[in-house]
């Protein structure tokens, strides 16, 4: 007799997965009726016997099998064990007559997840079905949700006004809709991650996994197997069979962030992936097909280091295909006082407290400032500064000393009355915020949260002329 084996449908990405059960029985009208009852929702695979059940399962991915416990030849039992020890969390139900229950409770034990007995109802074998794939998904399920709560989950708003960043967020609305891959650059701490999540949250796939994965944080060594996963025994050390993030991302989106760092020889297997639609565990030696969005972040000029031999171009070429650049913090400064808002509302709330603002000299300070840090700076001063104040709104004094100070031995290394110091230090960014938008005092008041008026007033007693300080005048 020979293996009538289905060949699955090449995946397209743009359809979702169905689960594919094997149905492993020698009577070929019973695999039949198998078929006619599955067929609808899930990828069938039938053979008539054990060995070519194995070979099957060798080659191809498998969700569950339905087994028949009296083969000729292998019969069920040797088959159920030969099968878990392939892979464990392939589900196994065993298909019996009355007179074979015994054999089937004892089978249990083995690790087969339930049985069924002929004759059965269509209804009974499609929701024993369900309910075995549901348990093969938990597991999947399990190590996502534990990842997911170790992060702070609630405030994943994203803040901006700013046109780039409007332009930006029409965009992300624009991709989620679709499957296309995602490339997103901008320097460290501008909220590249933030964009990417932004967009699974949009996306038909926002019940799945979003699932990350960083190499720069993961040892060299274990990044193939913490990508693709491996089998046990796949390795020293690999004691058990563990999932890749591909595979955990599975309908979802996966975030390949700070791809640059990618070693070529996982660009090359990254490649493929992109190009085939399918992953191979560390020592498997079969491909399991996925459907994973894929959102690349970088930080660094990918063209660069393309050109530097340091990236491959054809897989530039495949993750460049929607480009978002998320400008730094510094090109969109009327941001600023927007974002600090959002994060103190956002301490007020984890640290219980009642702040209202920053002051209007700390927000000149905040505005003025460089931020290599990007957003994430911001965020983090405005977190310990909220920690450590004790009034109601965040002064001077609470900005960390980069912020407060101009340059290095400036105003604190010299003994002056408080006052003076304050005026001196509003004088240096009023004067470096003047510098930065070429005199302009309504764009220079804007930036520092002042109005107009009060600008001007300042630069009269300063004998400060705006106009001294355009083209490069100091
Ligand atoms: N526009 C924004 N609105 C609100 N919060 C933001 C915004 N941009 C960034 N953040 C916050 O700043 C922090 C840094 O953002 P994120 O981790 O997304 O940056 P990143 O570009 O991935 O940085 P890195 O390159 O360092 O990994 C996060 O806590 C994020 O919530
Ligand atoms: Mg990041």
């Amino acid at each position: 007799m020979t293996a009538q084996v289905r060949p699955l449908e090449p995946g397209d990405g743009s359809r979702a997965l169905r689960p594919v059960i094997l149905v492993v029985d020698d009577e070929l009208g019973l695999r039949e009726s198998f078929r006619l009852i599955l067929d609808d929702d899930y990828e069938v695979v039938d053979v008539p016997d054990g060995p070519a059940a194995l070979d099957v399962l060798r080659s191809a991915q498998v969700d569950l099998v339905l087994l028949d416990i009296r083969l000729p030849g292998m019969d069920g039992i040797e088959v159920l064990e030969r099968i878990k020890a392939l892979d464990e969390s392939v589900e196994v139900i065993l298909v019996t007559a009355v007179k074979t229950v015994r054999t089937a409770v004892a089978a249990m034990k083995l690790g087969a997840f339930d049985y069924l007995t002929k004759p059965f109802e269509e209804d009974e074998l499609l929701s024993l079905v369900r309910r075995a794939l549901e348990r093969r998904s938990l597991e999947r399920e399990v190590v996502y949700l534990r990842s997911e709560l170790e992060r702070r989950h609630d405030f994943d708003e994203i803040v901006g006004q700013h046109p780039e960043v409007q332009k930006l967020f029409r965009l992300v609305s624009h991709v989620a809709r679709t499957s296309t891959t995602v490339l997103i650059t901008g320097e460290s701490g501008t909220g590249k991650e933030l964009i990417a999540r932004a967009i699974h949250r949009q996306s038909p796939r926002r019940d799945k996994p979003f699932v990350a994965v960083n190499p720069a944080a993961i040892a060299d060594t274990l990044m193939e197997s913490e990508l693709f996963g491996h089998e046990k025994g796949a390795f020293t050390g690999a004691f058990q069979r563990k999932l890749g993030r591909f595979e955990l991302a599975q309908g979802g989106t996966l975030f390949l962030d700070e791809i640059a760092t990618l070693r070529p020889e996982l660009q090359a297997k990254l490649l493929r992936v992109l190009q085939e639609r399918e992953i191979e565990r560390v020592g498997a030696g079969r491909a399991i097909k996925i459907d994973v969005r894929i959102i690349a972040a970088t930080n660094v000029d990918l063209t660069e280091a393309v050109a530097r031999g340091g990236f491959r171009d054809d897989l530039y070429y495949r993750l460049n295909v929607v480009h978002l650049a998320v400008p730094p913090l510094r090109a969109r400064r009327e941001d600023i006082p927007l974002l600090v808002r959002h994060f103190i509302r956002r301490f007020n709330h984890e640290f219980g407290k009642r702040i209202d603002g920053p002051t209007p000299e700390a927000l000149a300070a905040l505005c003025a400032y460089g931020w290599p840090g990007n957003v994430r700076e911001l965020q983090n001063v405005v977190e310990r500064s909220a920690v450590l104040v004790e009034g109601a709104s965040i002064g001077v004094d609470d900005l960390p000393m980069e912020l407060s100070v101009g340059a290095p031995g400036d105003t604190l290394s010299e003994a002056v009355p408080l006052n003076e110091a304050t005026d001196r230090f509003e004088r240096q960014m009023v004067l470096r915020m003047l510098d930065r938008v070429d005199g302009n005092v309504s764009e220079a008041a804007r930036a520092l949260g002042i109005h107009r008026n009060s600008l001007k007033a300042k630069l009269a007693r300063w004998k400060i002329r705006a106009r001294d300080l355009r083209s490069g005048a100091q």
